[in-house]
């Protein structure tokens, strides 16, 4: 770790677009990180809809996702992707159940091969929520990098359908998003009890984030 005291041109620099970009490359030292990252790009132009992020999610975006989710016996992370929320969930929430959702096959299998002790499923976050049954004693929290605002509308109205349907059925459950401008997610259909309370901004990210709740609101 290089802990030189840097110059305000320097720390200007590194919060530009392409400063970001060269600082998250340095980052990803490992060799194996790197083709985790090149891999994530190239599915970003591939897949751009279902996928809507230029950079995994960061460290800071990560962590930040996990400590929100605290007070959960059940987490389900919905758009696992890299695992990089994942690893986050792990560190935070030790051993306590967690169900990791990707939709896509060969992400589902690096999940599996990088996290072996954890229940991976490769199916659709929607598909997941309408099986799930948990014991009524668990408080379920859903901790989701979905894409919102690019998703083609059929896949985001059943999955906004699916995550409502899921919240209200237990007012302790909540959903944690993040977003990557300071507005919700999504909205929530006409006359819902659901409210979407901003968490924080998370500023060491590519684009900068904002975590965002979505649960019952405050009588
Ligand atoms: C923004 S990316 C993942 C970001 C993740 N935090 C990371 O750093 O790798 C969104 C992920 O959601 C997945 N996805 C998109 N739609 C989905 C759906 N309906 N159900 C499950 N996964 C979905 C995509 O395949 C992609 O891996």
């Amino acid at each position: 770790m290089n802990d030189k005291p840097r110059s305000p041109s320097t720390r200007a620099r590194a919060t530009q677009p392409a400063g970001l970009l060269q600082r998250l490359w340095r980052l990803s030292r490992g060799r194996r990180l790197r083709q985790v990252t090149g891999n994530f790009v190239w599915q970003a132009f591939a897949r751009h809809s279902m996928v809507g992020a230029v950079a995994p999610s960061s460290r800071r975006l990560a962590h930040a996702m996990a400590l929100a989710a605290r007070g959960a016996d059940l987490v389900v992370e919905l758009g696992a992707g890299t695992g990089a929320v994942t690893a986050a969930l792990v560190e935070v929430h030790g051993m306590r159940p967690l169900v990791a959702v990707e939709i896509d096959a060969r992400w589902a299998d690096r999940l599996r091969r990088r996290f072996p002790g954890i229940d991976v499923r490769c199916t659709s976050a929607d598909e997941m929520l309408t099986q799930m049954a948990p014991p009524a004693s668990q408080v379920v929290v859903l901790v989701s990098s979905l894409p919102f605002r690019s998703l083609p509308p059929h896949w985001h109205q059943r999955t906004c359908a699916a995550i409502e349907r899921f919240l209200l059925a237990d007012p302790r459950r909540r959903l944690v998003q993040y977003t990557y401008q300071p507005r919700a997610p999504f909205e929530t259909s006409a006359a819902s009890p659901l409210a979407w309370r901003c968490r924080r901004a998370v500023w060491h990210n590519l684009p900068p984030a904002w975590v965002w709740e979505l649960g019952a609101a405050p009588a």
